[in-house]
């Protein structure tokens, strides 16, 4: 079976108030009952996950992140298991905020990405290089570090359950309004199957989603599925916005 195209809204540290959370998610959730043949996830702050609730098979929930431990005494930290009872299928993993303001390693997002999988949440592994790291034409080997180093000692049979997503998104085109070139994004997506093809020698299809994220928008939205082949989209800023997000859905929808 093929799998569907997948939109991740991330509302990051938005918004302030329960209030808001609750008719932010609960006028995506109306608009997409109409919306069929695309899955999509809504990842709000932890503290807001256990008053959001979706009846509808197309919106699920995911966490913006998990600690690599089940329990125990780590003050502050949310496990893939407090994720998966509240409801989630999916966790962000690896987002570049992470690795630049909370100094996330690759050794960390290891631990994360086999924490998911073993809570049986799907990953959504987020990758991409910095503007630096693009201007001295390190994009490729940034890439192969950052997705070897993740799944280091994952094995094929873990993720073929759970499934995997990565997300392609270049730090410089985040929240910038700079989005990358679908035609850049393409070929970015096809190293990126490469890459993880060639750390497990089967065929991915049915269980590895390559989105894209970085400044998506309801007018760049369609490029990223139809001309760049990516399977979906991360969307930040611009889910914030009910109306904008559900063009954006409406945008990646398969035919
Ligand atoms: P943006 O964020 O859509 O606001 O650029 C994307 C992301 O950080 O996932």
């Amino acid at each position: 079976m093929k799998l569907k195209p997948l939109v991740v809204a991330n509302w990051k540290c938005n918004p302030t108030t329960l209030i808001e959370a609750k008719r932010l998610f609960n006028s995506a959730k109306r608009r997409l009952q109409k919306i069929k043949n695309i899955e999509v996830v809504i990842c709000p702050p932890f503290i807001y996950l256990l008053n959001l609730k979706s009846e509808n098979l197309n919106l699920k929930l995911g966490g913006q992140d998990c600690f690599w431990e089940e329990k125990g005494a780590f003050t502050s930290e949310i496990s893939g298991q407090m994720l998966k009872d509240l409801g989630c299928h999916y966790v962000i993993v690896g987002h570049s905020e992470r690795r630049r303001y909370f100094q996330e390693t690759d050794e960390i997002i290891n631990k994360k990405i086999k924490a998911a999988i073993a809570t049986k949440l799907t990953p959504i592994l987020c990758v991409g290089e910095t503007a630096e790291e693009r201007e001295k034409g390190e994009t490729e080997n940034v890439l192969k570090k950052q997705i070897t180093l993740a799944l280091e000692n994952v094995s094929v049979a873990n993720f073929q359950k759970s499934r995997l997503v990565v997300a392609y998104e270049p730090v410089w085109a985040i929240g910038s309004g700079n989005p990358c070139e679908a035609e850049t994004a393409m070929s970015r997506g096809l190293l990126i199957r490469k890459i993880v093809a060639g750390l497990y020698s089967i065929s991915l299809s049915r269980t590895l989603r390559i989105l894209y994220g970085g400044s998506v928008n309801s007018k760049n939205a369609a490029g990223y599925l139809k001309e760049a082949k990516m399977q979906g989209l991360l969307v930040g800023g611009a889910s914030l916005d009910a109306g904008e997000f559900i063009q954006i859905v409406k945008a990646a929808q398969s035919p």
